[in-house]
């Protein structure tokens, strides 16, 4: 037992799943000491300052609450870990750059050092939570590793995969769909199981909290963010399909969602899925099922990715068809860089691509967006001579040629288009890569619009 504390949780992990499920299992749990732990200095000193290292509406207030009562941040990763009764990882599982595997399976160099080092510090029991995306069967490989080299303490592993989305997480925190504990069928197994349950009871209730065997926990979480993007391919799939015969993909999207076996959430037709997992979660998908010898699945699955940067082509090739086969010297205005709306985070965002293959084309880039302009900066380095950075919409926009909607972010829809109009060099170009403009007040406006599978609008 640790100070006055029921029991000390540790998560080594203080990134965007890390920082936020602590605060809110510190902030329902208030008889536990919740500790994150992280080897990056700089982001555990912004966990304990007031600029949070990542940007989600509600985690500062959850923060501020619960900080150096029951909510702590430290670098001391060993100190903790001796201390810890349950242990969470949730460490980065980035895709796999060299040998075998490289560019589909997780790379578990980080998975294992973590695994290694608990071992080598632990003086008692344990239960190990993995909350970080992995392969399954990953916790097979980390028992091992656990109790080949510490025969002091016994470890207990369970699977405890985490659905939050950015920009949403603190809701989805709150009121999870489902929480997914797998735990070995065992006596210590289920009983570790339930010590898991027990935290989550205090604010989930109990129909909600699903346990299982831990490989279906583990592929559980590869499967749901597979249908995730499998959702988003397919109605970009479409969307393409649209454009070429004027049917209109919100209304499609509109009718085939009213269906309740298909429902209504997920189908925005979109530049194409962002964000630091889904295509790493497939390409584990892929190489795990390539391992098995099932060609077919992979197959299968790798196309959801294809379509994925098909969407992302399709949408500059168009860019250059409509404004006369030439972009080279056009300042070309990007509202939002962020993978997704209320989120900083730019990781895998569609923006990066699509700027990459703008400054092939000679264009000049101007990016604005609300959270994202830091990590936007870093991202461009390689292109840095031709791109600018605005935070202001209406000063990004002046002496634009053309406006490209990159990020859903609310405030693009209340600007004053009439404003900006008047500002940019005509004829003036709005490419609507989330179809959240009112295209025919744009039009009306003098726009050349040219929307995501629906017909476009043009004055020439
Ligand atoms: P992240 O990169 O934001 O955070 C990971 C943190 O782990 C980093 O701060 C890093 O410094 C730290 N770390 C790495 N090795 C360490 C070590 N040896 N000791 C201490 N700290 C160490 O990653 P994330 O977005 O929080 O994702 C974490 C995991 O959760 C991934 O497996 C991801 O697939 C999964 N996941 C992410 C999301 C999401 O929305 N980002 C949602 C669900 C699941
Ligand atoms: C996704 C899942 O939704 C989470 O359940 C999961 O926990 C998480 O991945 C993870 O494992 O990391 P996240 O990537 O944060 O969450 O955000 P989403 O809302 O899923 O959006 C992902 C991408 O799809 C974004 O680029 C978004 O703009 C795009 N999208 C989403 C569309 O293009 N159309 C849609 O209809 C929905």
């Amino acid at each position: 037992m640790a100070d006055n504390f029921y029991k000390h949780i540790v998560c080594i992990g203080a990134g965007y799943v890390g920082g936020p499920t602590m605060a809110m299992i510190a902030a329902k749990c208030p008889q536990y000491k919740v500790t994150v732990v992280d080897i990056n200095a700089q982001r555990i000193k912004s966990w304990q300052g007031n600029e949070l290292p990542i940007y989600e509406p509600g985690l500062l207030d959850i923060v501020k609450k619960t900080r150096g009562r029951n909510l702590f941040f430290s670098t001391a990763v060993e100190e903790n870990i001796k201390a810890a009764e349950i242990i969470f990882v949730s460490i980065n599982t980035p895709t796999k750059t060299y040998g075998s595997g490289a560019g589909k399976t997780a790379d578990l160099q980080y998975w294992e050092k973590i695994a290694r080092e608990i071992s080598k510090v632990s003086e008692s029991d344990k239960i190990i939570v993995e909350k970080s995306t992995l392969p399954v069967r990953t916790a097979e490989a980390m028992e091992r590793i656990l109790r080949v080299n510490n025969k002091k303490a016994h470890f207990e592993v369970l699977s405890n995969p985490e659905f939050l989305a950015e920009g949403t997480a603190i809701s989805d925190l709150e009121n999870p769909d489902r929480v997914l504990i797998g735990a070995r069928d065992t006596q210590s197994g289920q009983k570790a199981m339930l010590e898991i349950v027990d935290i989550y009871k205090h604010w989930v209730s109990k129909d909600k909290i699903v346990t299982s065997d831990i490989w279906s926990s583990e592929l559980s979480k590869l499967a749901a963010n597979a249908f995730l993007a499998q959702r988003i391919s397919s109605i970009n799939s479409i969307s393409a399909l649209c454009e070429k015969t004027e049917a209109d993909i919100t209304k499609v999207a509109r009718a085939i969602g009213m269906d309740r076996r298909i429902g209504s959430n997920f189908l925005n037709a979109s530049i194409g899925f962002g964000g630091s997992c889904f295509k790493k979660d497939i390409l584990n998908l892929v190489y795990i099922c390539e391992y098995y010898s099932l060609y077919e699945v992979a197959q299968y699955w790798e196309n959801v990715i294809k379509i994925n940067e098909y969407q992302q082509t399709r949408f500059v090739k168009n860019m250059v068809n409509a404004m006369f086969n030439t972009l080279a010297n056009k300042r070309i205005t990007l509202f939002g860089f962020a993978f997704k709306a209320n989120t900083s985070d730019t990781r895998e965002s569609p923006a990066i691509y699509i700027s990459h293959k703008l400054a092939e084309e000679h264009s000049r880039i101007i990016v604005s967006d609300p959270k994202a302009l830091d990590n936007a900066q870093y991202d461009l380095k390689g292109i840095a001579d031709c791109v600018e950075f605005e935070l202001d919409p209406y000063k990004a926009a002046r002496n634009a040629h053309a406006i490209a909607i990159i990020t859903e972010w609310d405030i693009y829809k209340t600007l004053d288009y009439e404003r900006i109009y008047q500002q940019m060099e005509k004829p003036a170009f709005i490419f609507d890569g989330r179809n959240i403009l009112c295209h025919k007040k744009l039009y009306k406006i003098g726009f050349n619009v040219y929307p995501l599978g629906m017909p476009c609008m043009q004055h020439f």
